[in-house]
């Protein structure tokens, strides 16, 4: 029983560190993102739709958001380090 709940309780830590994790590449996502590609991914206009970035694509992703794409998506790379785009990346992944 022991055991049991010590086991539990290890996957409710991590369950809340996820959701956070979640959290602050949403708030990374409000302060770099949102003005061209809409608050919480709605509405992106011109900007590429996030909501349907394929999930599975995050080597892409990482490209992309440290080296720009075309001529409206800036580069990153010196602005946001790794694990700033790995936390965008959880946000993007889960959804608004
Ligand atoms: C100044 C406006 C602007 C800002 C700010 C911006 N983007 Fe973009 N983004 C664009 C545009 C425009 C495109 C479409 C580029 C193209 O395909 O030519 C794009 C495309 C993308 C793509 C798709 C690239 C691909 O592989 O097709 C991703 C992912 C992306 N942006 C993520 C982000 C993230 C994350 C941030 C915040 C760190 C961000 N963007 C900030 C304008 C912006």
């Amino acid at each position: 029983m022991k055991r049991f709940l010590i086991v539990l309780s290890v996957h409710a830590f991590s369950f809340l560190a996820c959701a956070g994790e979640v959290e602050i590449g949403r708030e990374i996502y409000h302060e770099n993102c949102a003005s061209c590609h809409g608050r919480d991914m709605q509405k992106p206009g011109l900007a590429f739709d996030l909501k349907v970035f394929p999930k599975a694509e995050f080597s892409r992703f990482q490209n992309s958001v440290a080296n720009g794409k075309g001529s409206g998506m800036p580069a990153w790379r010196g602005k946001l380090n790794e694990d700033d785009i790995q936390l965008l990346w959880l946000y993007v992944k889960n959804g608004p």
